[in-house]
């Protein structure tokens, strides 16, 4: 009988099959297997102590081991009538967030260790973001510097001080890339570029870990928020996420994958659902990837109520079952949700869920409290209250220096640039709503950091000029029925309610812009201080849909301007603001972030040149809000604004192209863009070899080409520049962007200096994504830019074959 085409195929497939399990797959098994990211995750005589004791645990003290509250703000859960002291002392509780200081820590330990049944201690989370008590600048401040042994620096002494305070585990580092300027949440991360990004992700981890969890002075991180939060739909705060696999992997994942291959101990899943299926939910993010093909041992723990929040998704009818979905898809501890140690021991009992997925959470959990040593060492000594010392400051003040980025320095009528500011006496007008603020310096999330330790800009120009300074306020930060809404649904903080300021009327701006129009008349210079709210403009739940200056700032910009004066702009914001007036008509702009405990004194650094900037914006500044999300990494269109339309009708190429009638497409300044007080030139840059095939840039080869550029110090003053390299693939299987960052160096150059700088390029800078989630190298041509930002323009090529 004739055989169909459909069955031929089939026969042909399963003996192809059958031949390929015996010639290739043990050989491709062999090649796959998962990566040990962590070794002391994965050692065996830890996991045998895990074993020995999970051997031991009832039921509910494995689903103990899940649970973690909050014990900041409340003496017990919600609708129980037990305190978290019963709850431990019963062996309900694994770990504890917001607990603050090592006599609370010790308290509860104490009772885990010593009343608890089988004595397991428990796990102290908080939220160190930049800084437990030492306040460094904003996450997105620090991405600034490019410079991750810095960061690594700053988690460090984060690690000592979190350690002091009995904690052992941060929820640290964010690491979601993020291309949205209203998405509140960019100030607590590194920015829109995966490259960077992971460079900065491996910083933290380093810092934090040191690669051995045993140390007194390391402490575990949890990575988050996974997956891909930052790609909010309309930057909008908690919103659905819909992205291509490939955009996932190739864009979003890399940071949060350079962080696990650091050895990161702990994930956080994240609020948003990811093309439908809700990230705490998510079996794809966080068992195939994470777990499968990442290798990660650690454990997941879900973000505040996310495993709850699962009801508001819709994914299940009722507590028990989006429970069940979020263990089984992989998140092993629940914050605050109340869930799982509500629902899950039914659901084993009953069958619905297997024990051995339950043991799984648990393993993973106990494992992290082993190689953190918390059994031998449960307790932290208890130290006097912090108080920052010599080196505290120093060390905050050197970082923020690192992040002030220097966005404009223009000539005023032929009489030099305005900065660095000459320090022979002048009369400086400091005008703006962030002059005046040490508590705003501290930034989004600055932990237990007290706002007395910390230094305003007034202050440290105070330092300086003395008599020769000059202040007025200028206005609010917002004003009017813009402020009362946004006061008044803004997070509260119940451990720190709302200062007076929040409360009390506003007052009339008019008034106060009239006099600082008057005061900056009778300086030399004035240098306005403007930007956001800190605390409730920025961060979580803080989206922007206008990112304009908020309240009459631009106002108080255009009328100090208009008295003629030279006007200096710092601007303290958690995300660039649309500044397109002040990037037209002002001469000298500072970006400084929110800059830390000693960011008045960091910023009158780089003002007087004491410090000469080297910091790049790790994100793109818009012109107009409605060009977000704004990113250099675009992807080509057939009808781009500056290419070739010679297809179209000449009549037709003026009008149909990808850009918008009312505004231009590029950014007010790109990303990688920061100016320093010297000038830097480049030579042409040269690739090793012309051609390579793509043996020599094959997975796990080393590098198969290296480009090199000399950069030259050609300015007057020393100076240190971040020398970018970007490629362009320019015909690839599945569309590339115009551009990707795929190096970068910091070199310090003396004036006249000139270095060598090389950047190896293999397969992890070379590969993408094919249309099969594959990572692959194809044949083509590679445009090559080095230079000072993502418009450098010195430019080579090489060829893939
Ligand atoms: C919610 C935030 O999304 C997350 O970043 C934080 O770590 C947790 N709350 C714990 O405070």
């Amino acid at each position: 009988m004739k055989k169909t085409f459909d069955q031929l195929l089939l026969t042909t497939s399963l003996f192809c099959l059958v031949l390929t399990s015996f010639l290739v797959l043990p050989s491709l098994a062999a090649a796959q297997a998962a990566p040990v990211p962590n070794a002391q995750l994965a050692a065996k005589d830890l996991n045998a102590r895990v074993e020995a004791l999970l051997k031991k645990m009832t039921l509910e003290e494995k689903i103990g081991q899940t649970v973690q509250y909050s014990a900041g703000f409340a003496t017990g859960p919600s609708g129980s009538k037990l305190s978290y002291e019963d709850l431990t002392q019963r062996g309900a509780i694994g770990s504890l967030l917001n607990v603050q200081g090592a006599e609370q820590t010790n308290r509860f330990q104490h009772i885990a260790m010593d009343k608890s049944r089988l004595h397991i201690p428990l796990i102290f989370g908080m939220d160190v973001i930049h800084g437990q008590h030492t306040i460094f600048p904003v996450p997105l401040g620090l991405a600034a510097s490019w410079d991750p042994k810095l960061i690594a620096g700053v988690a460090h002494t984060s690690a000592i001080e979190a350690r002091a305070d009995g904690l052992s585990w941060v929820f640290s580092p964010m690491v979601d890339i993020s291309r949205d300027a209203r998405w509140g949440r960019m100030v607590e991360s590194a920015g829109e570029d995966p490259y960077l990004g992971s460079a900065i992700a491996r910083g933290w981890v380093l810092g934090y870990q040191q690669n051995d969890l045993t140390k007194p002075d390391s402490v575990a991180v949890s990575v988050k928020h996974f997956a891909a939060y930052g790609a909010a739909i309309a930057g909008r705060d908690y919103n659905a996420v819909d992205m291509s696999d490939i955009t996932l992997r190739q864009v979003y994942l890399p940071p949060y994958h350079a962080a696990v291959d650091a050895g990161a101990a702990t994930v956080m899943s994240s609020f948003n659902s990811i093309n439908g299926v809700p990230a705490t939910a998510n079996p794809y993010t966080l068992t195939q990837i994470l777990r499968k093909e990442w290798g990660f041992d650690g454990f997941v723990v879900s973000d505040w109520g996310a495993v709850s929040e699962l009801l508001n998704h819709a994914i299940g009818p009722d507590g028990a079952t989006v429970a069940r979905k979020a263990l089984e898809a992989g998140v092993d501890m629940d914050m605050e949700g109340n869930l799982y140690g509500t629902t899950l021991a039914a659901q084993v009992r009953s069958g619905q869920i297997p024990e051995s997925v339950v043991d799984e959470a648990v393993r993973r959990i106990l494992r992290v409290k082993f190689a953190l040593g918390l059994f031998e060492h449960p307790y932290t000594p208890v130290t006097p209250p912090y108080a920052p010392t010599a080196e505290n400051r120093a060390q905050a003040r050197a970082v923020a220096a690192e992040t002030i980025v220097l966005l404009k320095n223009d000539p005023v009528e032929g009489a030099g640039a305005l900065l660095p500011l000459s320090k022979s006496a002048k009369t400086v007008a400091l005008i703006g709503p962030l002059a005046d603020s040490a508590k705003e310096m501290l930034g989004s999330w600055g932990a237990l950091g007290d706002p007395k330790f910390a230094i305003s800009l007034r202050q440290a120009l105070q330092e300086r000029l003395g008599d020769h300074l000059l202040y007025a306020k200028g206005c609010e930060i917002l004003s009017g029925n813009d402020a009362n809404v946004l006061r008044h649904v803004s997070f509260i903080d119940q451990a720190n309610p709302p200062s007076s300021e929040v409360t009390e009327a506003v007052p009339d701006d008019a008034k106060t812009i009239a006099e600082a129009v008057e005061t900056a008349k009778k300086a030399d210079v004035a240098i306005l201080a403007l930007g956001e709210s800190a605390d409730w403009m920025t961060g979580e739940a803080s989206s922007r849909a206008h990112l304009d200056l908020p309240g009459h700032q631009e106002q108080l910009l255009e009328a100090v301007a208009a008295t003629g004066k030279p006007v200096i702009l710092v601007m303290f914001t958690g995300r660039p603001n649309a500044i397109k007036w002040a990037g037209a008509h002002i001469p000298a702009i500072v970006e400084a972030w929110y800059p830390g405990m000693e960011g008045g004194h960091a910023v009158a650094d780089v003002l007087f040149g004491d410090v000469n900037p080297s910091a790049k914006t790790p994100v793109s500044f818009p012109r107009a809000t409605g060009q977000e999300p704004l990113y250099y990494a675009q992807m080509p269109t057939g009808r781009p604004a500056h290419g070739d339309l010679s297809h179209l009708p000449t009549n037709a190429q003026e009008k149909f192209m990808s850009r918008y009638l009312d505004e231009d497409n590029s950014a007010l300044f790109p990303f990688g863009w920061g100016l320093s007080y010297t000038r830097f030139s480049y030579s042409q840059p040269a690739v090793s070899k012309a051609q390579v095939s793509r043996q020599d840039v094959a997975e796990g080869h080393a590098p198969g080409l290296t480009v090199s550029v000399d950069v030259r110090n050609s300015g007057s003053v020393a100076g240190t520049e971040v020398v970018q390299l970007y490629v362009r693939n320019t015909s690839a299987s599945v569309e590339q962007p115009l551009r990707e960052l795929k190096g970068f160096a910091r070199v310090t150059l003396a004036p006249g200096e000139t270095k060598h700088v090389e950047f190896p390029l293999g397969f992890d800078e070379l590969s993408f994504y094919n249309v099969e989630s594959k990572r692959v190298v194809e044949p083509t041509t590679y445009k090559v830019f080095v230079g000072g930002s993502s418009l450098a323009s010195e430019e080579t090529s090489f060829q893939v074959n």
